[in-house]
C-alpha cells in the first residue's frame, strides 16, 4: 500500500493502459478519479475501483476543454481533499500522410494529446504547489521519438509531451512536485486495435511484440512513490526493449 492516502486523477481511465494504471493506483492504497469524455467506461471503472474497496470517483470531462479540466480538478479536490497524481493518459490518434491531412484530423490530436496535457498539469499545479508536492506523469509513445509515415501528427503530439515533460520538471522541481513520461509501445488496447484489421490484429498477437495495458503499471506506481521520487524528466521507452516488428 505504497499510495495509502494518495488521491490521483487518470485521464483517459475508461479503458486500456488508463483504466490498467487506475487498478494499479487503487491496489496500492490510492483514491482515483476516473476521468474520461466516455461517461459509461468512466462509470465502469470507478465502479470496479469500488468492487476492489477503493474510493473513487467517474468523471466525465474532455481533457482538450480547460473549463471541464477545472472543473474536473475542482471535483477531485471536493471529494477527496487534495490532489497528488495525475495521470495524462487520454489520447487519440489519426493516421495520414501530411500532404492530404485535414485540418480537423491534426487539430484534434493535438488538442487532445498536447492540449490536454498542459490543461490538467495547469490545473492540477494549482493544488500541488501550495501543497509542495505531487506527482504528474504523462504518456508519450514509441512513435513520438522514432516518427512513422502516417504518423505525423501522432508522433508530433507525443514528441512535443517528451519536451513538454522535461520543460514542465525543471519548472516545478523547486516545489517537490516530479514530472516524468512513459512512452509505451505497441499495446493491445482499443486505440491500437481501432486502426487494425483482424488479420492484422492476431499477425501481431501471434509475434509476441503486443504488449498489455498492465505492463507500465509497476513503473508508474514507482514513480509515485516515495523512493520515486527523485526521477524528475525523465521518459521510460518501452520500444527500446523489443524489435522494430510491424511499425
Ligand atoms: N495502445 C498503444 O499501442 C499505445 C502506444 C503508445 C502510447 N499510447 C498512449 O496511451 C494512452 C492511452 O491509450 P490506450 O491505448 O489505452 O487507448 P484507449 O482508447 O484504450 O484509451 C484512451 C481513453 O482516452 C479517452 N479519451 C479520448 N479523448 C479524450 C478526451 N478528449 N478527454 C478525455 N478522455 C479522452 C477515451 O475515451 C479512452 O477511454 C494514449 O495517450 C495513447 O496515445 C498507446
Amino acid at each position: 500500500m505504497q499510495l495509502k492516502g494518495k488521491v490521483a486523477i487518470v485521464t483517459g481511465g475508461g479503458s486500456g493502459i488508463g483504466r490498467a494504471i487506475g487498478v494499479g493506483l487503487a491496489g496500492e492504497g490510492a483514491s482515483v478519479v476516473v476521468a474520461d469524455i466516455d461517461s459509461n467506461s468512466a462509470d465502469a471503472v470507478a465502479a470496479e475501483l469500488e468492487e476492489l474497496g477503493s474510493y473513487a470517483l467517474a468523471a466525465t470531462v474532455d481533457v482538450s476543454k480547460s473549463d471541464q479540466v477545472d472543473a474536473l480538478v475542482e471535483a477531485a479536490v471536493e471529494r477527496f481533499g487534495r490532489l497528488d497524481i495525475l495521470i495524462n493518459n487520454a489520447g487519440r490518434a489519426a493516421r495520414g500522410f501530411v500532404s492530404e491531412m485535414p485540418d480537423e484530423a491534426w487539430d484534434s490530436v493535438i488538442s487532445v494529446n498536447l492540449r490536454g496535457t498542459f490543461l490538467c498539469s495547469r490545473a492540477a499545479l494549482q493544488h500541488m504547489i501550495p501543497q509542495r508536492s505531487g506527482r504528474i506523469i504523462n504518456t508519450a509513445s514509441g512513435l513520438g521519438i522514432r516518427g512513422s509515415p502516417g504518423g505525423a501528427v501522432y508522433g508530433a503530439s507525443k514528441a512535443a509531451i517528451i519536451n513538454f515533460t522535461k520543460s514542465l520538471a525543471q519548472e516545478v522541481a523547486r516545489y517537490g512536485i516530479t514530472v516524468n513520461a512513459i512512452a509505451p509501445g505497441v499495446t493491445d488496447t482499443p486505440l491500437w486495435r481501432g486502426f487494425r484489421s483482424d488479420a492484422d490484429i492476431v499477425e501481431a498477437l501471434e509475434s509476441g511484440r503486443v504488449g498489455a495495458p498492465e505492463d507500465f503499471v509497476p513503473l508508474v506506481i514507482f514513480l509515485c512513490s516515495e523512493a520515486g521520487g527523485i526521477h524528475c524528466g525523465i521518459m521510460v521507452d518501452r520500444d527500446i526493449y523489443v524489435s522494430r516488428g510491424e511499425r
